[in-house]
């Protein structure tokens, strides 16, 4: 298994480039099996993510015609099973978002329970609810959701929590569905929207993706897809806290600034050089971090997967800063290995009281999950001494070439066997 070593202590400097959005890209690739035809989508970051959903929409009859770095031609003219198979789901979670578009082109759909995950329970009773709202028929046997009906029908659904891809795979579902579907409490991430814009470009009727109240009329067919996935935010904040933590200087390029606003906006409270111009961004910070408090929510709060990011960097501020994690009941895991690194940290229920330390040490520490497994290699770039960290692949799934982009900007990180 693949390790990544970082000698830490360098400021960085210099320009990267953010790469397309992971979760722009897979409920878009799993929006494909509504179509009948060559969908094509430009720009998908190339993770290991992006790999497994298409080898699950392979699996259920896509044909990969061509895949050029990120641009994709998925031909999704006939598809026929409508089984997602363990194997495939336990490794990522968001292959539940082929469970709507399923059960509305084949009136059926076998998807594996995505489990447990190192972030929490995750459960996924609401998109199933919501299905069950539109009609179906959903039996959980052997490990499996097992949904049909034979045609779906336009419901009104309030989600209870406001859930990303519950949003998505009913907005998916209701697109080729009879009638109308108002969905309330709905999640207002840019991805819902871009998914929206995506799916009413091929003739779907959308009214209020961006806002909690979203309409879906249901029309009979959709053309196949044509997009160009914009730039990742949370790829992007990862760069801005890289810079800031380093006490570097670094312009984040090709990023969308009003995605990260309320990731700027902390930054900028704890001390750090924020300026925007079009689609760049230029951090600079010159140590003197200060303790802020933050407390995750859904968009636009601020982003739960930005939270253990800024976790590392607020284990060097100077002062006591309250995280508090309100989207996910367990998501602290990088604390135990930040404290590895020397800093401290105490975690009470959803609560992290982070007292920021002077400096950092290196260590050996493991990742536990793709978002923390970035906050050790940000604390790592921070810390004196060299930091190992294993189980990267948790960044290989969401994050393009990071050890690359980051000595690009001067660090000194490599990749081990
Ligand atoms: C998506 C993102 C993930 C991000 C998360 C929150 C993708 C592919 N992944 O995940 O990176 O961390 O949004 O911004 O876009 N919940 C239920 N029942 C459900 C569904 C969700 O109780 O049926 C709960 C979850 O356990 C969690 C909360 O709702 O506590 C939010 O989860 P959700 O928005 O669904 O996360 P994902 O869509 O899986």
């Amino acid at each position: 298994m693949d390790k990544i070593v970082i000698q830490g202590g360098r400021p960085l400097r210099g320009s990267v480039a953010i790469s397309g959005a992971k979760n722009a890209v897979l409920p878009v690739l799993a929006a494909t099996l509504l179509t009948h035809g060559k969908n094509r989508i430009t720009h998908a970051p190339e993770v290991r993510d992006v790999d497994t959903m298409l080898d699950l929409i392979g699996d259920l009859g896509g044909v990969l015609d061509s895949r050029v770095k990120g641009d994709i031609v998925l031909d999704t003219a006939n598809i026929k099973k409508a089984e997602a198979r363990y194997d495939l789901v336990a490794t990522m979670r968001a292959s539940c978002l082929v469970l709507g578009p399923l059960m509305a082109r084949l009136g059926e759909a076998r998807v594996s329970l995505p489990g447990g995950c190192a972030i929490g329970a995750r459960p996924i009773d609401l998109h199933i609810k919501g299905l069950e709202a539109m009609g179906a028929v959903i039996e959980l046997k052997e490990g499996y959701i097992h949904g049909r009906a034979k045609k779906l029908k336009g419901a009104h659904f309030c989600f209870d929590t406001v859930s990303v891809t519950g949003t998505q795979n009913l907005m998916m579902a209701a697109t080729l569905a009879e009638g109308e579907t108002v969905l309330e409490n709905a999640a207002r991430e840019p991805e819902v929207s871009f998914l929206a814009e995506v799916l009413k470009r091929s003739g779907a009727d959308i009214e209020g993706a961006g806002t909690d109240t979203i309409v879906i009329r249901g029309v009979s067919e959709i053309r196949p897809l044509d997009c160009r996935i914009f730039a990742d935010r949370i790829e992007t904040a990862t760069y801005l806290i890289a810079g800031a933590i380093t006490g570097g200087e670094v312009e984040v390029r090709d990023c969308i600034p009003a995605h990260v606003e309320p990731v700027i906006l902390k930054l900028r409270e704890a001390g750090v050089t924020v300026q925007e111009n079009g689609e760049v961004l230029y951090v600079k910070a010159n140590g003197g971090i200060k303790a802020v408090n933050i407390r995750t929510q859904p968009h636009p709060g601020f982003p739960t997967d930005v939270q253990a990011q800024f976790m590392a960097l607020m284990a060097i501020a100077q002062g006591q800063s309250v995280i508090m994690e309100t989207v996910f009941e367990n998501r602290f895991m990088h604390a135990a290995e930040l404290k590895r690194l020397g800093s401290e940290i105490l975690i009470e229920g959803h609560t992290a009281v982070v007292s920021g330390v002077p400096y950092l040490s290196g260590a050996p520490v493991m990742a536990t999950d793709l978002r923390a497994s970035a906050s050790l290699v940000l604390a790592g770039l921070a810390a004196r001494g060299e930091t190992l960290v294993s189980r990267v692949y948790h960044i290989d799934r969401g994050y393009v070439s990071m050890e690359k982009k980051l000595s690009n900007l001067g660090a000194s990180i490599r990749r081990v066997k």
